[in-house]
């Protein structure tokens, strides 16, 4: 955990924030969004050229998807968190650098730590990789629940994948429907690995 004695804190130091050179190329900070309450937390992967703009995660095609498959299981966006693990947009939408993630993941695990979900959906590779530390493709875990330093986390196909790879679609709408029974414990949990090594205790 960070030093931030509140989550305003920790919107306010992103906000100003110059640590990587991701920095000079923003228009904005793409912080997250939703309700700090919330019980879901979606953790993508960087802002695109509309989020950079907008300044809000998932506004641009991945988005759409994202709201679509929310209300699909009867969820608003105003009801979940929505960050990323990067929160300035790399140069031509590229990967995230390690070095990039390393940098800025205090901002994403004191979003964490603050709204304190009952399940972390992971959107795609990087952010399953970065959550679950371990070396992972999303193929062979989506869908699986996993929990990590105590928390639930469900790795999910990032919606740009199935904006590309259609057949995604269908696992895609299958694990919200999982994620909401999680939320309202409607099926007996199995969980698929438990890592509570200290080093990810440490960090949530
Ligand atoms: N893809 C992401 O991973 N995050 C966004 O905010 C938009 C697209």
């Amino acid at each position: 955990m960070g030093n931030w004695d509140s989550f305003k804190d920790v919107y306010n130091e992103a906000l100003n924030c110059k640590k990587c050179p991701l920095h000079s190329g923003r228009k904005n900070v793409v912080f997250g969004t939703g309700s700090e309450k919330a019980d879901i937390m979606f953790i993508g992967e960087a802002p695109g050229y509309n989020e950079d703009i907008q300044g809000e995660p998932f506004v641009g095609a991945a988005g759409k998807l994202l709201n679509k498959l929310l209300n699909s299981v009867e969820l608003k966006r105003e009801q979940v968190y929505i960050a990323n693990i990067i929160k300035c947009r790399p140069p031509k939408n590229r990967d995230p650098l390690t070095e990039e993630i390393d940098i800025c993941k205090d901002y994403l695990y004191a979003q964490i730590d603050f709204i304190n979900p009952q399940v972390i959906c992971t959107l795609g590779n990087f952010a399953t990789k970065l959550i679950l530390k371990k070396n992972v493709g999303i193929t062979s875990v989506r869908g699986k629940l996993f929990k990590v330093g105590g928390r639930l986390v469900l790795p999910i196909y990032h919606p740009a994948a199935a904006l590309y790879t259609p057949s995604y679609l269908p696992s895609l709408e299958k694990d919200f429907i999982t994620m909401k029974k999680v939320i309202e414990k409607e099926i007996k949990i199995h969980i698929e690995d438990e890592m509570e090594s200290k080093e990810q205790l440490g960090l949530f």
